[in-house]
């Protein structure tokens, strides 16, 4: 299937959408409510984060139930009726299926503890080491060991993430057939699309204690990962032409990609990779505040681009989801120039060769959660990490900062839609802080607004359908070496794109390598741009311009 190349997704983060029955907490028929803004913005699939039952206590990723709804989403009847109405709307739906590990709650973890060996082969119970230490010096995701004891039955099992996230052992054939019944099972309801969270992590290799590291290198893109995924294919999604699916993919290479994503590997139509949201951290150590790497930024934005493509392998290209900073704050600027530097972060990343993710309240250049009390924070990887700070010495003050740079809940905040009380999200009490500045930034006033943040999504949105070029073209860059401006060029057949942005508030100068002559301008974010092969770029100025040859 390649005729996805044109569409867009959306990605909803239902707890923090839109709350129709006043508990505070989104829900489904939320989703129904906004079905007529999302056709609006144009988009053709939404992702809806995890939304079955479970404890909640890594929000929803840790499923205790792959299928059924948890009441607090609303009922079997409500997913029926938004995939009804979305279809209705030329709107697929993309489910997220975490099947890495389950909740602790889960029955078959439940099962095992119980000491029932059937299930206990569901997961990884290991004895532990002669002195009684864990089995290995793997690190969690969220902090601590990645093994929990368990004392009635003198045995650990692994968690790579929050420990009621417990990993499931795939090289168990039975396991394999639980998750494809899951995924058969939302296919014959009419699902068309897929998202299998942290996927690359399900084929672990050896219990090996990591002398280099936190345990990473023994079980990301392990051994028979991609046997799994091909079987995954082939007997569920891979029959339906019609449906999409994606890997979140972490700490991944990309020879791996090339085979996860690639045309005719038979795995995933994409992959997510997060390089490129890593150049404020120091290597993987996301817990500290240093500047963004712009030339990093652009080097791997770059070889990815040119790496996947060489390979006939597709990506995903996005800045934000529910678990990265918002990336105006991150990339742009929250006060002056806030809408100039949300739409050049907007077009830099949809001019990409792959199909772009949108999250809830980007298109509104949505911004951090402006958070400055520890009561204020939610997230369970957030609350952690604080305490580890703490406990290495650091001052509460500092581990404020970088909580206030780095914590997934800054993308968690309510989706700010109109100048009402609790941004119109809820009318009870909000599960997480509203940000303060919705009486600014809110979806009400930028639908009505004709050069708003929105109106520039939904521009380019409606030109990657419009030109092939945008779906269809190679990739290669251009001025790699500028200290300021990422930019690049798109071909195919008779059209040429083009697209530079001024990463800076510093104006600069732009001297494009190619003549552009005879180039039209199709977006920008200053109202007066000529094109010309000098560019004077304002303070995050961006323009995509368009050759087409007769
Ligand atoms: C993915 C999800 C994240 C979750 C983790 C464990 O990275 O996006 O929110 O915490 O997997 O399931």
């Amino acid at each position: 299937m390649s005729d996805f190349h044109n569409k867009t997704v959306y990605q909803i983060y239902p707890k923090s959408f839109l709350d129709t029955d006043g508990d505070g907490w989104g829900d489904l028929r939320g989703v129904l409510q906004k079905l007529d803004y999302l056709q609006e913005l144009g988009v053709d699939y939404l992702w809806l984060t995890p939304f079955f039952v479970s404890p909640q206590n890594d929000n929803g990723y840790d499923v205790s139930d792959y299928r059924r709804i948890d009441p607090r989403y609303g009922t079997m009847e409500d997913f029926d009726r938004l995939l009804r109405e979305a279809k209705a709307r030329g709107i697929e739906l993309m489910l997220d299926m975490v099947f890495n590990h389950t909740s602790t709650a889960h029955p078959w973890f439940q099962r095992a503890l119980e000491g029932d060996p059937l299930y206990q082969s569901y997961y990884f119970f290991r004895p532990g080491k002669e002195n009684g230490a864990a089995p290995t010096n793997w690190e969690s995701k969220f902090g601590g060991s990645a093994w929990e004891y368990v004392p009635k039955l003198n045995q650990y099992y692994l968690h790579l993430f929050d420990r009621t996230q417990a990993d499931l052992n795939w090289d168990n054939p039975e396991v394999r057939r639980e998750m494809r019944d899951i995924v058969r099972f939302w296919m014959e309801k009419g699902v068309k699309g897929f998202r299998f969270d942290v996927v690359n992590l399900i084929s672990k290799g050896a219990f090996n204690d990591d002398d280099q590291g936190d345990g990473r290198r023994f079980y990301t893109d392990g051994p028979r990962v991609h046997n799994y995924l091909q079987e995954l294919n082939r007997e569920t999604f891979g029959r339906d032409a019609d449906i999409l699916t994606v890997g979140e993919m972490s700490s991944t290479s990309m020879e791996n990609c090339f085979r996860y994503a690639g045309e005719d590997s038979h795995e995933l139509s994409m992959v997510f990779s997060f390089h490129h949201l890593k150049v404020d951290f120091m290597g993987n150590e996301k817990w500290v505040l240093v500047p963004a790497d712009f030339g990093r930024l652009k080097k791997l934005l770059f070889s990815w681009q040119e790496g996947m493509a060489a390979h006939r392998a597709w990506n995903a290209v996005f800045w934000c989801n529910h678990d990265q900073p918002r990336v105006v704050s991150r990339f742009g600027s929250e006060e002056e120039y806030w809408k100039e530097s949300a739409k050049m972060l907007a077009s830099a990343i949809h001019c990409l060769r792959g199909t772009p993710y949108i999250y809830q309240g980007e298109e509104l250049g949505m911004t951090n959660a402006g958070f400055t009390r520890l009561e204020q924070y939610r997230d369970v990887e957030s609350l952690n990490h604080f305490q580890i700070l703490r406990d290495k010495g650091m001052s509460e003050e500092s581990a404020y900062q970088i909580l206030k740079v780095h914590s997934r809940d800054n993308s968690r905040t309510p989706m700010q839609w109109e100048d009402a009380p609790h941004a119109g999200f809820t009318s009870g009490s909000p599960w997480i802080g509203v940000n303060p500045n919705y009486r600014r930034i809110n979806a009400a006033r930028q639908t009505a607004e004709p050069d708003s943040i929105f109106r520039h999504y939904q521009a380019l949105i409606r030109l990657r359908k419009q030109y092939a070029v945008l779906a269809e073209g190679d990739f290669s860059p251009l001025t790699p070496q500028h200290p300021s401006v990422l930019a690049y060029c798109r071909h195919w057949k008779d059209e040429t794109l083009i697209c530079v942005n001024n990463f800076y508030r510093r104006p600069c100068s732009w001297t494009s390598p190619v003549s552009l002559e005879g180039f039209e301008v199709l977006l920008s974010n200053y109202p007066d741009i000529k094109p010309q092969d000098h560019l004077s770029l304002r303070p995050y100025e961006s323009v995509i311009l368009l050759h087409r040859s007769q």
